[in-house]
């Protein structure tokens, strides 16, 4: 009974750290939308001063972020459902490991080079071709790991499969299967 309260208790906090985890990174993502609207029309310095700070920004505040609530949400999972979580679950840790896989290949390079190309315009005093694309680059990858991050937010909500992988009888079979072979 104690143990029963102790876990919905401990469960409240981790979901409350876990929406702490989700302003941070949508915060700051929406945060950064703004400081580059209101920077790119700005004259050079200004558009590199712009992408400095939405540089630092998603350096210093999406990581722990993410991590609060990538952390919370394993832990929440192992309290309620144990060794077999539903499959929603599953979907999500796939859309995470997805952005996750886009992220250091496409969206950190791009955005390194825009702000690269930025000093270098008011280095030159002049706009760099490259800058646009590098930009466009950043926003394009940007806006799908943005897209996979968010759809987290209806399946958590709605959680539209809540049947554990465990009680699929393919893979239940498939699980006997290989216990069988491996005490053989
Ligand atoms: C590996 C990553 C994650 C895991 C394992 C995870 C797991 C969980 C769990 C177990 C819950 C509690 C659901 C329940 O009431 O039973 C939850 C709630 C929630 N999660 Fe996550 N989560 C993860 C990442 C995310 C991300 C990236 C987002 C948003 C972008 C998100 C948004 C939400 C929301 C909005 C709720 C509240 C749902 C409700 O109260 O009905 N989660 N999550």
């Amino acid at each position: 009974m104690k143990t029963n309260i102790l876990k919905r208790h401990a469960f409240r906090c981790l979901l409350a750290l876990h929406f702490f985890g989700l302003a941070l990174t949508l915060g700051t993502r929406f945060a950064n939308l703004v400081i580059g609207r209101e920077t790119s029309g700005g004259d050079l310095r200004t558009l590199a001063f712009g992408r400095d700070l939405t540089g630092s920004l998603a350096q210093t505040l999406v990581p722990p972020g993410f991590l609060l609530m990538a952390v919370t949400g394993i832990v929440m999972v192992v309290l309620r459902y144990g060794r077999h979580p539903p499959l929603w679950v599953w979907i999500k840790v796939g859309l995470n490991a997805s952005a996750l896989l886009l992220v250091s290949p496409f969206v950190a390079p791009a955005l390194a080079a825009a702000r690269q190309w930025a000093h270098w315009s008011v280095e030159h005093n002049r706009l760099a071709p490259e800058f646009q694309d590098a930009a466009a680059q950043a926003s394009f990858y940007g806006s799908i790991v943005f897209s996979l991050f968010l759809l987290n937010i209806p399946v958590a909500i709605w959680k539209p499969v809540s049947i554990s992988l465990a009680k699929i009888p393919a893979l239940r079979a498939w699980r006997a299967e290989h216990q069988r072979q491996r005490e053989l």
